[in-house]
């Protein structure tokens, strides 16, 4: 930046749909398929079509991944439906740096934050337009959508956080939220 230079910012959120664009923006799209093996019926989870998308996210990362002292910010979009009666959700991590927190917060859509703690305590936060969720250190953090539309949550964390999903792909959290009697349950 040259001294008394007005610039433009790179990267503009649209206020409309919470899309990213500019440079550089990162987008990521996990197929239902990529990640079977978090449901509970993964068998059933693997006969759905090759290409139904489960969920994308959108980042824009400043800085380096590992830097720190800057900071990361992404809108996540979990696409509605269910693999029996496990609702789509995010692979779900702990941060590679355990300590490292983030702030989510609800756009559109309605769901659940399931969250779990290293003694492996569950429990989950509702996520609507508008809510707001601080995520502390040392919790796995993983979104569900319940509802019956596209669930989009912001999300902002340190750029040095990174994402340990071993724990998770290894251990699962130690709850699921499914649906029972038409209403989202941690069982
Ligand atoms: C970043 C973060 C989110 C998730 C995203 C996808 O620390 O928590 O941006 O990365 O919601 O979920 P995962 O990474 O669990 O597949
Ligand atoms: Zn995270």
């Amino acid at each position: 930046m040259n001294h008394l230079e007005i610039t433009n910012t790179p990267v503009i959120l649209g206020l409309n749909n919470y899309s990213l664009t500019g440079k550089p923006i990162i987008n990521q799209q996990r197929t239902l398929k990529e990640v079977a093996s978090i449901y509970q019926d993964q068998e059933v989870a693997k006969q759905f079509p090759d290409d139904t998308i489960a969920y994308t996210v959108q980042a824009w990362m400043p800085v380096a991944e590992g830097t720190s002292g800057g900071l990361f910010f992404g809108a996540s979009t979990i696409m509605p439906g269910k693999v029996g009666t496990e609702y789509f959700m995010t692979k779900g991590h702990f941060h590679s740096l355990g300590d490292r927190a983030e702030f989510y917060w609800g756009i559109q859509g309605k769901g659940m934050l399931i969250l779990m703690d290293r003694d492996r305590n569950t429990w989950a936060e509702e996520v609507y337009p508008g809510s707001l969720h601080y995520i502390g250190s040392e919790i796995a953090h993983r979104l569900a959508n319940t509802g019956n539309e596209n669930l989009i949550v912001g999300a902002c964390w340190p750029s040095d956080a990174g994402h340990d999903y071993d724990e998770i792909a290894r251990n699962g959290f130690s709850a699921r939220l499914v649906e029972e009697d038409g209403n989202p349950t941690l069982v």
